[in-house]
């Protein structure tokens, strides 16, 4: 059945077959396009300073991408597949960065955090599969810091990598259901602001544009 909305949560299993394939494909098709997310971040946040979270890291591949682009910041990899991480601590380890870079179990709608833990939260392809937004988004919401911002969403990176990983995924698995090739629509925008409005959060940007789909909020400093 055609998907015509593709901010819409669909639901997957997120076992370890799931969690070595999205390794195997971090670490191919999708290769280029996690240190040109980390950038757009870091850029279109302005944060580069403090605390990371990456929500839904899976193989850890943006978590490592942000240690790099943000050299000084701490970053923490999050997801609730143990499977997920463990290929997320092996990547880690690989890259050499044990020290800034680590790892954390639990759920995106209950987090094991304090309130006020990160100065930037990301997450990438994650939060279409959230089960409870709203939940997800107080969670976020109650652990960013005074003037902290996200940049949460899904997508490629730019035009050239869109079409890039479409080609690549093409070859590996043409069966691959593409979000990014889908239009976000009214409604999906509508349905955001609608949420950021009952959570009280009147400070945030929606980008839909070739960079993805990714959604800024900033808490009140
Ligand atoms: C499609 S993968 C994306 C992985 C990674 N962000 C990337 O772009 O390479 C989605 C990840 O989100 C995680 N995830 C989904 N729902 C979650 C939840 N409620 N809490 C924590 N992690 C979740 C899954 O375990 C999986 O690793």
């Amino acid at each position: 059945m055609a998907e015509t909305n593709w901010t819409k949560t669909r639901n997957p299993t997120f076992d370890k077959e799931g969690a070595l394939r999205m390794d195997r494909i971090a670490k191919t098709a999708f290769k280029p396009i996690y240190p040109v997310i980390a950038q757009n971040a870091v850029h279109v946040t302005g944060k580069s300073k403090g605390r990371c979270l990456d929500m839904g890291t899976g193989p850890g591949m943006l978590a490592l991408a942000m240690a790099k682009a943000a050299p000084g910041m701490a970053v923490t990899a999050f997801d609730f597949s143990d499977d997920a991480l463990k290929i997320a601590r092996t990547n880690i380890r690989e890259a050499g960065l044990e020290q800034q870079v680590t790892t954390t179990a639990g759920d995106v709608h209950a987090m094991p955090f304090e309130t006020g833990e990160f100065d930037l939260i990301v997450s990438r392809g994650s939060m279409f599969f959230w089960k409870d937004l709203k939940q997800a988004f107080a969670e976020i919401l109650r652990v960013l810091s005074p003037g902290g911002r996200t940049y949460i969403g899904g997508g490629f990176g730019s035009l050239d990598l869109k079409r890039h990983v479409i080609k690549e995924m093409a070859k590996i698995d043409p069966s691959w259901d593409c979000y990014a090739k889908k239009k976000s629509g009214d409604d999906g925008m509508k349905r955001f602001e609608k949420m950021f409005d009952e959570l009280n959060c009147s400070s945030y940007q929606i980008i839909d544009d070739d960079t993805g789909f990714w959604i800024v909020l900033s808490a009140p400093a």
